[in-house]
């Protein structure tokens, strides 16, 4: 095992996924479970960090020994990660954040009336955690990393997102019928700014959660 390198650490980690209430009963969401930000702030408690796990909307238990912050939108998460982000050497990003929200908030349940079409749903844009701690660090040295689930061209696609969030490394999910969503297992490659690429072999997400804290590490010291 990795011991105790992160003794001494103080990491936050996001996970779950976000939902934007368009009224008192619904929300546009996606299917993120939580399991690979769970994962991530297992390993990095046995490995021996404070952990502080920002969860959206995850149906797992608290992990044992680590701060949960629950959150529901978007914006709640910002507010909960960058407050958290303030004093952490490190931050993963692995939750599904949604990128839109309503543009508006119905206090009462929206109804469907006889012959009348239906309003259409007005999107606005969410803020982009990932990009905004990147390109403003509350710490210096502070290691900032992000998920991106891609279905083609993979490592095209995760190049050119890890330029545009400025993030430290860039984990690539390939979606796939068995493999990320909702799944125990996944597959990945991690990306870094200096044209690295560490391949993820098809495994737990907990295998997945320890190459990403060894890279965390190495670039700590
Ligand atoms: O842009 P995209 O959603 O594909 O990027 C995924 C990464 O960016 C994830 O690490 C996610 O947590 C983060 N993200 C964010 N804020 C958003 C959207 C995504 O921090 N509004």
């Amino acid at each position: 095992g990795q011991g105790t390198d992160l003794a001494g650490r103080h990491v936050v980690v996001s996970a779950g996924g976000t939902r934007e209430p368009l009224d008192p009963v619904r929300f546009l969401g996606n299917r993120s479970s939580g399991k690979q930000g769970y994962a991530l702030a297992r390993t990095a408690v046995a490995r021996g960090a404070r952990v502080t796990l920002v969860a959206a909307n995850s149906e797992l238990p608290d992990p044992a020994g680590v701060d949960v912050v629950r959150v529901g939108t978007a914006v709640q998460m910002r507010e909960a990660v960058l407050k958290a982000a303030a004093a952490a050497d490190a931050v993963v990003m692995a939750a599904a954040v949604a990128d839109f929200r309503p543009a508006s908030y119905a206090s009462g349940k929206i109804k469907k009336r006889d012959g009348q079409d239906p309003e259409p749903v007005v999107l606005v844009r969410n803020p982009d955690i990932l990009a905004e701690l990147s390109a403003d660090r509350p710490r210096p040295g502070q290691i900032v990393v992000g998920f991106a689930a891609e279905t083609d061209d993979v490592l095209a696609n995760g190049r050119a997102k890890l330029a545009r969030k400025g993030c430290d490394l860039l984990v690539v999910n390939e979606v796939g019928e068995r493999k990320t969503f909702g799944a125990e297992r996944s597959e990945a490659v991690v990306l870094a700014p200096d044209g690295s690429e560490t391949p993820v072999p098809y495994g737990p997400k907990e295998g997945l959660a320890d190459i990403v804290w060894n890279l965390v590490t190495e670039r700590l010291s």
